[in-house]
């Protein structure tokens, strides 16, 4: 169903690797620029299984590119540094090492002195002008300086961007898939071409118009699909017989609709129960805020709690709740929390994704 090749299927031993990751993560700087933190590591904790898979197959080196924010040329606040920190963390007994640059001499001594089965995390990628016009200039400046012999796609959030990183650069080396990619893809396929049924599609969040591609690409595939959060807040209608769209809300002295009601709350949690596998993109209400968390905390619950429910969480503000769920409920148990955003709702409503289509196919 993948249909690409992976790490598994090629030899990386004695390789150096070039691993494209997703390390976009959230930053807090409690108003403070010299303090930045990471205020959630579950990109970077995800990208472990195939650093840990190159490694233990004898990768020489291991080159980490990715991008964090959307920087318009070198910005500090957004260097990858932290992330290196925070990866030498995750591996213990790991030599992790960090360059503040892409490309260059300085790069190609780094990569030399690193230790045998070391990783080097590069500087943020869209520092560089040739990152976001998919430069193949860009591209091959890495690759030289890195003297990279495979590359790896596994930022699977970033594969619906037609960068350098993620596609000029997948001509110039025999490129794979990572772990996290074929894992992200095959299960979000799968619910697509052939989920265990009942499927029910569970929407919220705030936009329509993000919304509503996957709204009608599931009306042909979903047996339900249920809409909450702002959007059906703000009066989302449709006259297609399969949509359910929450009526009662939660609503603050002032009137505003901040959470979907108790009735509602039950047709989620009882739809949840009778399904077989559940797809959720869409806080249900404002978060933020506890009081107006409750419909979106029985929902995870009933999805965490249900191991025979195959439940799958997408949307970045989703995945983020239900992240913090567990953070106090590690006894909830999701069968997958995408790392990707957009790059899942471009999936999901039938686009192709740049940085997946020219990676190496079985012949
Ligand atoms: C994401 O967080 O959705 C990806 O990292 C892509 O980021 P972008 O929207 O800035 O391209």
């Amino acid at each position: 169903m993948f249909g690409k090749k992976t790490i598994r299927d090629i030899e990386v031993e004695g390789k150096i690797v070039l691993v494209r990751a997703d390390y976009n993560v959230p930053l807090d700087s409690k108003g403070n620029d010299d303090q930045r933190m990471i205020s959630s590591d579950f990109r970077i904790r995800a990208e472990l299984p195939t650093l840990r898979y190159l490694l233990e197959h004898g990768a020489r080196r291991v080159i980490i590119i990715s991008h964090l924010g959307r920087p318009d040329g070198r910005d500090e606040k957004l260097s990858l540094s932290l992330v290196a920190e925070r990866l030498a963390e995750l591996l213990p007994g790991v030599p992790v090492d960090f360059i503040d640059e892409t490309t260059g001499a300085e790069v190609a001594a780094t990569v030399d002195d690193l230790a045998q089965g070391g990783i080097l995390l590069l500087e943020n990628l869209r520092f560089a002008a040739g990152e976001k016009t998919n430069s193949t200039d860009f591209a091959r400046e890495i690759v030289e300086s890195t003297g990279a012999e495979i590359f790896v796609q596994d930022g699977f959030a970033v594969t619906h961007r037609a960068h350098a990183s993620t596609d000029a650069i997948t001509k110039l080396l025999p490129a794979v898939a990572g772990l996290l990619l074929e894992k992200e893809v095959t299960t979000l396929t799968k619910l697509m071409q052939n989920p265990d049924r009942p499927l029910a599609v569970m929407i919220g969040g705030a936009k329509v118009a993000d919304k509503q591609p996957l709204i009608e690409r599931f009306s042909s595939v979903a047996d339900r699909i249920l809409v909450g959060g702002k959007i059906a807040a703000d009066g989302y209608a449709t006259d297609d017989p399969k949509v359910y769209v929450a009526e009662d809300f939660d609503e603050d002295q002032a009137g505003a609709k901040l959470d979907i009601g108790p009735f509602a709350t039950a047709k989620f949690v009882d739809t949840a129960k009778i399904s077989r596998t559940v797809l959720w993109n869409g806080v249900l209400g404002r978060v933020e805020d506890p009081a107006y968390a409750t419909a979106s905390t029985l929902l995870a619950e009933t999805l965490g709690e249900n191991s025979e429910i195959e439940s799958i969480i997408c949307g970045g503000d989703t995945a983020g709740f239900v992240e913090n769920l567990q953070a106090e409920r590690p006894d909830l148990h999701f069968s997958l929390i995408s790392t990707g955003g957009g790059a899942a709702l471009a999936l999901l409503s039938g686009e192709k994704l740049p940085g997946l289509e020219n990676l190496l196919g079985h012949s």
